[in-house]
């Protein structure tokens, strides 16, 4: 049988979850692929922890360039992350004619023409299944299944991290600092977790497959951004009240002339199907001209779902190696657009707003009349009872606006005297009827 044989660089939560799979599943992934899949060398610099698989003896090493120096090794999997050493290493396999495999959506999103340059000249496939959305076949639909489409719009909950916090704060009443440590030690987290609260990591993924669904480069500075870290109980529990779920999305929609790309906070309807998305659990919806709206869900982080997208990789180069149709599939859909990304200035979208106003006359009308000089409209108005002494929320649902007006008019709100804190700004998803 012909023998395929696979170097792991980076043997952290995903890394162990791919050993695990490699080799305690070798004959099955083997039988799938027509030919011997051997794990041959593994390379991490921590060689000591325990991680609960019975490796044979030498595959285990700490020089990553060992691996990728070894002429038997056809595909490397690089499991580091990050834009330093990883992107050495990689661009190091691909001179070397090795296949790659990597969940590397950070380097990907901000480096990745100079690596698929690289191996489209070098005549090798760099696989990234993992990359976006843990186990959930999302680039395979984009890139396979959705061929034959023109691809109009995506949307997503995109980290598991940023997902599970929102749901243990909604459901369980956690608050966000444990409801993070609980993610991290569960394994969604990334190393630095500021990544995932700040919106980062749902960029990197959203730009990727923006890229690869329009055949357009997205710069991620382009990408507005905005996290989860200043949604509050709050917020939820008044969202909760209008129907509406709050949600870490990533938006990505091809215009006319341009492309819409951004990642923040989102009210969304509960009869949206990624209002049930709860946990680490991921999902994306994604509109194509022939075939509608289709669904996609599942983790979207973790061990062995993440690795088993890694392991999708590497047994599609395999069997791609085995026939003889090397690099069959290319990374992506050729460039062909440079559709320049909407600034978020120009977004028209529902709005809900949160000022922690004095409680006393005049206050509605003051802020009123700024949103309506702003050609604002208020869709409806909503204050709680007066519990204590001090500054009350006052929540208003717009109808359809812009963002540069709205940022505007909320500065000069929050400029009045009047007004205590910043107010709190949530753009609203669900109302597509409105936007139509
Ligand atoms: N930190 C990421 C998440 C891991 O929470 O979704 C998967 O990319």
């Amino acid at each position: 049988m012909k023998e395929v044989k696979v170097g792991l660089i980076g043997c952290g939560t995903v890394g162990t979850g791919v050993c695990r799979i490699l080799i305690e599943k070798q004959h099955l992934i083997s039988s799938r692929v027509g030919a011997s899949v051997i794990l041959k060398y593994v390379a991490d610099l921590d060689t000591e922890t325990d991680r609960g698989i019975s490796f044979d003896d030498n595959i285990f090493i700490k020089d990553a360039f060992q691996v990728i120096g070894d002429p038997e090794i056809d595909i490397i999997i690089e499991l580091i992350g990050g834009k330093t050493i990883a992107k050495e290493l990689i661009l190091k396999a691909i001179e070397k004619g090795k296949h790659v495999v990597t969940a590397n959506k950070a380097l990907l999103a901000e480096e990745g023409e100079e690596i698929f340059q690289a191996a489209s000249e070098k005549g090798v496939s760099v696989a990234f299944e993992a990359s976006a959305g843990g186990c959930i076949p999302i680039v395979k639909t984009i890139r396979e299944s959705l061929i034959g489409n023109r691809i109009k719009s995506m949307t997503g909950i995109l980290n598991g991290t940023c997902n599970y916090i929102l749901t243990k704060i909604a459901d369980e009443g956690l608050s966000f600092k444990d409801a993070l440590a609980m993610a991290q030690k569960n394994g969604f987290a990334e190393a630095d977790p500021t990544l995932d609260i700040e919106g980062g990591d749902t960029a990197h993924k959203i730009s990727l497959l923006s890229t690869l669904s329009y055949g357009t480069r997205v710069d991620l500075n382009d990408v507005y951004i905005e996290g989860i870290t200043g949604i509050t109980p709050l917020d939820i529990e008044f969202a909760d009240e209008f129907g509406y779920k709050i949600k870490l999305l990533a938006i990505s929609k091809a215009l006319e002339k341009s492309i819409e790309v951004r990642v923040h906070p989102a009210m969304i309807s509960c009869d949206n199907p990624l209002a049930s998305v709860h946990g680490s659990l991921n999902a994306v919806s994604v509109t194509g001209d022939a075939t509608g709206e289709i669904v996609l869900y599942g983790y979207g982080a973790g061990m062995m779902p993440t690795a088993s997208a890694v392991v999708s990789d590497i047994v599609d180069i395999a069997r791609d190696l085995v026939s003889g149709a090397v690099n069959r599939l290319p990374s992506s859909f050729p460039l062909v657009s440079t559709s320049p990304v909407l600034p978020i200035d120009e977004l028209i979208t529902n709005y809900y707003f949160r000022f922690s106003a004095a409680d006393k006359p005049g206050v509605l009308s003051k802020i009123a009349g700024i949103l309506g000089a702003y050609g604002i409209s208020v869709k409806s108005v909503h204050q709680k009872g007066r519990k204590s002494k001090g500054p009350v929320p006052i929540v208003m649902l717009t109808h359809i606006a812009r963002e540069a007006d709205v940022q505007k008019a909320i500065s000069e709100i929050d400029s009045l005297d009047v007004i205590d804190d910043n107010t709190v700004i949530i753009r609203i998803e669900s109302d597509q009827d409105e936007q139509e």
